[in-house]
């Protein structure tokens, strides 16, 4: 972050302070969390260059029995990367899915057409499904809800853009999200969802939130959940991402409220990809 946008972007920060001091109080009875680490890898990587990435990739993570490691390959690697990863810790999940389990809905994957497949759960909400394919929170609602129906891991993204940022409404739109995002999950599930903070400023830009910034996020990721379920807020993992890489890994992980990361273009790579799941 370049300096003259600190002024900017501490804005609002005095609520997101007092949102960190509850997610502390929180974590005096959490549970350990697992951290996670998940690979975005977007619209990347043929059949063929996925295989060559785990035989790279799994010869070297032999004993990360601490961090949950999932990959998200595109749909048409998913059987692929499932059965290449089958004696591997190594998850693999989706990068989206349509909430219904069939229909007239040309170009969409089902959640039961995944499961088939082993896949373990599903990214929902990225901000260039957002962006690009005008992925609404309603949408997102059922998904999420239809995921963990079906006993399948969700990581939902949430974030703010530049613009919302420097306009200080970082936290509103968070609560925002989270509120439309989490509406239809059943009290009973909500600790298993993963939530990914990932501000879009920070996507493919090389432009990593801070460490304090991230925290921040994620504390009041963690207190708005809190204000449904406190045994959920402190279940539930909240993962960072945006420009996450092996030099700058550790120190996001470290913060307290950070529980692994979600990696777009460092994940592609499968020696940094192994260092970043270290650092968790
Ligand atoms: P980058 O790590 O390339 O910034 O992408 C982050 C992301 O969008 C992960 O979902």
């Amino acid at each position: 972050m370049p300096e003259d946008k600190a002024p900017q972007q501490r804005r609002g920060s005095a609520s997101l302070r007092s949102a960190s001091r509850e997610a502390a109080q929180e974590r005096r009875s959490a549970p350990q969390r697992r951290p996670l680490v998940a690979a975005n890898w977007k619209m990347h990587k043929t059949i063929a260059e996925a295989d060559q990435f785990l035989e790279r990739f799994i010869g070297s993570i032999g004993e990360l029995e601490a961090v949950d490691v999932v990959i998200c390959p595109p749909y048409t690697a998913l059987a692929a990367t499932i059965e290449r990863t089958r004696r591997s810790p190594v998850l693999i999940a989706a990068q989206n899915v349509h909430e219904s389990d069939s229909g007239a809905f040309t170009g969409e994957i089902s959640i039961p057409m995944l499961s088939e497949l082993g896949v373990a759960g599903a990214i929902i909400g990225h901000s260039e499904r957002r962006q690009h394919f005008a992925e609404s929170d309603q949408a997102l609602a059922r998904k999420l809800a239809a995921l963990l129906a079906a006993d399948l891991l969700p990581i939902l993204c949430v974030g703010e853009t530049e613009a919302q940022r420097d306009g200080g409404e970082t936290e509103s739109v968070l609560i925002t999200q989270l509120d439309a995002d989490l509406a239809e999950v059943p009290g009973a599930k909500l600790g298993q969802v993963v939530i990914a903070y990932e501000p879009i400023w920070a996507i493919g830009t090389g432009r990593t939130a801070t460490p304090e910034q991230a925290q921040e996020a994620s504390a009041l990721i963690r207190a708005r959940v809190a204000e449904r379920d406190r045994e959920a807020a402190a279940a539930i993992r909240v993962v960072y991402g945006g420009s996450v890489k092996p030099e700058n890994a550790a120190e996001l992980f470290d913060r307290p409220d950070i529980d692994g990361g979600l990696v777009g273009g460092a994940s592609l790579d499968p020696e940094d990809f192994v260092a970043i799941c270290r650092a968790a």
